[in-house]
């Protein structure tokens, strides 16, 4: 290997970057230069070592050289062991490339520079990745519902492609993909891609993705999985002993495709299937295209979280279609996603049950405004030098979806729901910064449409603080019931029993849980337990709204279950912030790095990190 800047004095002259028109904007989480070479297709072949943890093979890459003069290729990875680097020629012969791995930045991982003499069509990198990548899962047989196969997950956004593929890690570059999957012949393999519902197990698995996608999107998950239809063009994917509950549950989504269809026209990636994972899952779900892949903490039994669904079908538009170019942008995938999230569940679900959902969110978001002095409340935030982890919150989505609800009220919904159709089509495939959005809607909406909106109220909503002035008040008046009983019942006039809570839907105890004040005394949390027996409910964002309670108000009857509850789920927004609650008093720190100690061996490397930032980051 030839060192780094020799490397580098070899090649360089330093030409300002050409930007071809995909790339529209810096992308400060990449180290790569899509301005001079652009990675169009990627073809992965690669070997799953399930007991050692290890993903071995190759990933050969086409080049479509922008810049004549460049004569070097700059890939993201993270944690990758590379073996070797080949020029492929048109005939796939091989020849070896001199390459270069920099020093790993802890957020960005390492630049990967390969010299290229002569412009090549085609690269191949031999690699293996690391037992411990950021984008992977792996789970003993006995961390899964069957207990008997073991699993793998991956989760690539926001950039941890890198730690499984090195590629040009950045939403800006748009590629497609093949990839030839090796397994033990007991399991299955499915990407985020073609996935044939009815493939023998024998080992072997290929996949292709036709259509050009962001490398946060690449997925690929290995275990024992049924697969049941759930309609003509959706199923689910789940362990065997999940799945019959994963498809009752999720029975509504071709209704959902065909809903959002109609508003936002065809649904353009062929399958629509939901691959429910095991409870260690990060997040509620990951929009793969073709195949979400979902928590199993949705599974309420009653469709109650099936809003999940349409979320993750919504970004078969707004993200896999349409995608923000950067993560400062990422306001562009989740935002939009969540108002079409809400626009599928009206329509399905009725008003009162978007309306109910919205309002939880807004009032989060209030209270976060409130609560969290740190918080960047700018809906485009400058995410330079930080991890795009961390960068993540309520306000992309929540800011997002309320501005634009606010647009969908001045103008509309008659003209409103055309422009957001218009504008889907208008970008499909591409990637898009804020700036390109705000032209169009100026000229789309705005302009055509004269004196409904200014630019002033659009800038307010893009780049002020706060809750613009125009927000519009959107209330759930199911919830006003729940709030007047619940006044009575803390005022003491009111039996627990009375509060009627046997009828209420989750999304009600949500919001009779997230409206208490923080401190209820022990008398009151035994009435509510004697009356619903919260501490042992089986709706997980029930019962961590519960132990939230529990934690504050030193309710140790709970601690039991709360405890098995947090060793269970790996989803962070139900576990972190009971951790960030104990971690306040002596006591409660001293149970949460118990229960920690328990619970990581079975943590996602995000989870495991998102919970050490809570026990280290306490001040007593
Ligand atoms: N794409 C996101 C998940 C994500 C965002 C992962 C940023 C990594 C970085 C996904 O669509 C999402 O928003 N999931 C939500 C569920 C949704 C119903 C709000 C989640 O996981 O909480
Ligand atoms: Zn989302």
């Amino acid at each position: 290997m030839i060192s780094h800047r020799r490397l580098l004095a070899g090649l360089t002259s330093v030409l300002p970057l050409l930007f071809s028109p995909l790339v529209s904007a810096a992308d400060t989480h990449s180290y790569a230069e899509p301005g001079k070479v652009l990675v169009t297709a990627l073809d992965l072949d690669l070997n799953v070592a399930m007991d050692k943890h290890v993903l071995s093979g190759h990933a050969d890459l086409s080049l479509d050289w922008k810049d004549k003069s460049a004569h070097e290729l700059v890939l993201d990875t993270r944690d990758l062991s590379i073996e070797q680097v080949d020029l492929l020629d048109a005939k796939n012969k091989a020849s070896s490339l001199e390459f270069e791995l920099s020093a790993a930045d802890p957020i960005l991982g390492s630049a990967l520079h390969i010299a290229m003499p002569k412009q090549g069509a085609k690269v191949r990198i031999t690699y293996h990745t690391s037992p411990n990548a950021s984008g992977l899962q792996w789970l003993d047989a006995l961390q899964t519902a069957g207990k008997k196969h073991p699993f793998l997950f991956s989760q690539s956004e926001a950039i941890h492609a890198r730690s499984w593929v090195p590629l040009q890690d950045s939403p800006a570059v748009r590629f497609t993909y093949t990839a030839h999957i090796r397994t033990p012949k007991e399991l299955r393999a499915a990407m985020s891609a073609d996935n044939d519902i009815n493939h023998a197990l024998d080992g072997d698995f290929k996949f292709s993705m036709p259509q050009r996608i962001p490398s946060y999107l690449m997925a690929l998950s290995v275990g024992d999985m049924a697969v049941e239809a759930t309609g003509p063009r959706s199923a689910i994917f789940a362990d065997p002993g999940v799945v019959k509950a994963a498809v009752t549950e999720f029975s509504d989504t071709e209704k959902m495709i065909a809903t959002a269809e109609k508003l936002f026209g065809a649904y353009r990636w062929g399958r629509y299937d939901i691959l429910v994972l095991p409870p260690s899952f990060p997040f509620g779900g990951m929009e793969n295209p073709r195949l979400t892949f979902a928590t199993p903490t949705v599974l309420a039994g009653d469709k109650s979280l099936v809003s999940l669904v349409a979320h993750e079908l919504a970004h078969s538009w707004s993200g896999n279609l349409v995608t923000n170019a950067s993560w400062d942008h990422i306001w562009l995938n989740e935002g939009f996603t969540t108002y079409v999230q809400g626009r599928i569940v009206e329509a399905i679900y009725g008003r009162d049950q978007d309306l109910m959902e919205f309002q939880l969110s807004t009032d989060a978001l209030r209270r976060s405004f409130a609560d969290d002095p740190k918080l960047d409340q700018h809906l485009v935030p400058d995410l330079k030098g930080l991890d795009p982890d961390d960068g993540l919150s309520d306000v992309p989505y929540t800011k997002g979806d309320w501005f634009l609800r606010f647009l969908e009220a001045r103008f509309g919904r008659e003209v409103f729901d055309p422009f957001i159709r218009g504008y889907f089509d208008h970008f499909a495939f591409q990637s898009i910064t804020t700036p390109q959005f705000v032209d169009y809607l100026k000229a789309n909406l705005l302009d055509k449409n004269p004196g409904k909106v200014s630019m002033d109220e659009v800038n307010e909503w893009l780049q002020g603080v706060g809750i613009p002035k125009t927000a519009p008040d959107l209330q759930a008046p199911r919830f006003k019931i729940v709030a007047a009983n619940r006044d009575k019942w803390l005022a003491g006039t009111l039996d627990a029993k009375a509060l009627n809570g046997k009828k209420y839907s989750t999304q009600e105890w949500e919001y009779f849980l997230d409206s208490l004040p923080p401190k209820l005394t022990l008398a009151q949390m035994q009435q509510l337990d004697a009356a619903y027996d919260l501490t042992h409910t089986g709706n997980a964002p029930i019962g961590f709204r519960w132990y939230l309670h529990a934690v504050r108000s030193n309710y140790t009857a709970a601690y039991t279950a709360m405890q098995a509850h947090m060793i269970r789920i790996g989803r962070r927004i139900l576990i972190v912030p009971l951790y960030v609650e104990l971690a306040k008093t002596p006591d409660g720190l001293a149970l949460a790095r118990k229960i920690y100690a328990e619970a990581k061996p079975g943590y996602h490397p995000l989870t495991r990190a998102s919970v050490e930032k809570a026990l280290s980051d306490t001040k007593r």
